[in-house]
């Protein structure tokens, strides 16, 4: 189970947001994130806010769409006066295409009724490959959803077996030809790398097997051990080793070899796309400081340099929707400071890097270094830009220390 949640300071009872955050809400684009709590099964590996059958949620999946809602209802009333539009939404979990399409479809006309969806909006949902069909993805494209996303982890059967995956090793390939025969103009799969017991072969052909899939899309992240996982416990008691950080690097660099040549370019240091309007605008939004409201358990907002997240159980989520309250557990203010070093936190990931304005003295002068020393792009400086070379994206976290404070 993931663990607590920072506290924070206290959320009204109402919801309502400082005048000072409520500033220009909309004028830095506005995303809606909605988080469907619940799965299958849980897989060993996953600390996500889900739910799986026996978990205890306490919530019907049947009902959550109306919660969801009525959260929605809250959103408006904070935001009355703007934002008028919504340019992303992106419904993740747990598994969304657990609830019938036609769920999906009523929150997704909910929040075009509440707040209006541009015309050009890009709406995503996660999916397992195992929970989609070529009817319910062809109503999920009927419901307005623009862009899917498949959690194909990998394609070797051992190394599924060892994250607890439920689909076959072909079905995300299978899954994602038919996303595209039912009008999906955007897929992106996702992949796992670094899990005990898969080789560099098995990687290679599960990068190979995204490929010949067509995607626009492919994420790829090296397995993280989270703390109270199945995963974690089978390490601490040695019946798997622990992943192995020069076995990451190795497998990242394949992957970009892989995706490079397949005309994938980088755009964020785990994220690749064949074009730039297949680049995923709801996580770009995130990660350039824009306005989103997340709705469902545990999810979190940023409004005008506010941070709330709501309660994490899905029984005291309904609760407090049903006594009429917000769902939020606690907020943060974000002070220039703080705001600063997300800025060179999540920018510096970026492919159009991070502008060195946002850099004080040291760290201009860690810069430098960090130019000398292989790990930014020369040309990039002298453009007025921190960008990451390849070598500086399997540091990025040093990299990022470096340029900080
Ligand atoms: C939370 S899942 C939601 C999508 C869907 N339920 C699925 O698993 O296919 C989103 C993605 O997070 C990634 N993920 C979750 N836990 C992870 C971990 N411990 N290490 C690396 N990636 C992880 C997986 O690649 C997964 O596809
Ligand atoms: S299906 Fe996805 S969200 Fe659910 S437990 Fe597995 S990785 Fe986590």
């Amino acid at each position: 189970m993931p663990g607590p949640l920072p506290a924070g300071d206290p959320v009204p009872p109402g919801g309502e947001l400082p005048a000072a955050a409520l500033a220009g809400a909309g004028t830095r684009g506005f995303g809606v994130y909605v988080h469907v709590p619940f799965c299958a099964s849980r897989c060993g590996y996953c600390d996500f806010n889900t739910y799986a059958p026996g978990d205890g949620a306490g919530v019907d999946p049947a009902g959550y769409a109306d919660l969801v809602l009525a959260e929605l209802a809250l959103a408006r009333r904070v935001l009355s006066a703007g934002p008028s539009r919504v340019d992303t939404v992106f419904v993740g979990g747990g598994t969304p295409t657990l609830l019938p399409p036609a769920e999906l479809g009523r929150v997704l006309a909910g929040i075009d009724a509440a707040f209006g969806l541009a015309g050009d909006a890009e709406v995503s949902t996660e999916a397992n490959p195992e929970s989609v069909t070529p009817a319910s993805l062809r109503a999920l494209r009927a419901a307005g959803f623009t862009r899917i996303s498949l959690g194909m982890q990998s394609t070797a059967p051992h190394v599924l077996a060892v994250l607890d995956r439920r689909h076959t090793p072909g079905r995300a390939r299978a899954a994602a030809a038919q996303a595209r025969d039912a009008g999906f103009g955007h897929v992106n799969l996702d992949l796992i790398y670094g899990t005990p017991g898969e080789s560099a072969a098995d990687f290679a052909a599960s990068l190979a097997a995204a490929v010949e899939a067509g995607v626009d899309h492919v994420s790829a992240y090296a397995l993280i051990v989270e703390d109270g996982t199945r995963l974690a416990a089978r390490m601490r008691r040695g019946e798997l080793p622990y992943p192995d950080d020069d076995v990451a690097a190795d497998r990242y660099l394949a992957a970009e070899a892989v995706l490079g040549a397949a005309g994938m370019g980088w755009y964020e240091v785990s994220n690749w796309a064949a074009t730039e309007a297949a680049r995923c605008r709801h996580n770009l939004l995130y990660w350039t400081g824009g306005d989103w409201w997340g709705l469902g358990p545990g999810a979190h907002s940023h409004v005008g340099g506010v941070r709330w997240w709501n309660v994490r159980h899905p029984a005291a989520y309904a609760g407090r929707l049903r006594a009429g309250h917000s769902p939020g557990q606690g907020r943060e203010v974000l002070t220039p400071q703080q705001r600063r070093t997300e800025d060179v936190l999540l920018r510096l990931r970026l492919a159009d890097g991070l502008p060195l304005s946002t850099l004080d003295d040291g760290g201009r002068a860690a810069a430098v270094r960090a130019c000398t020393d292989g790990l930014l792009d020369p040309a990039g400086y002298a453009g007025g830009r921190a960008v990451l070379t390849l070598r500086g994206r399997l540091l990025a976290d040093a990299v990022t220390r470096d340029l900080l404070p």
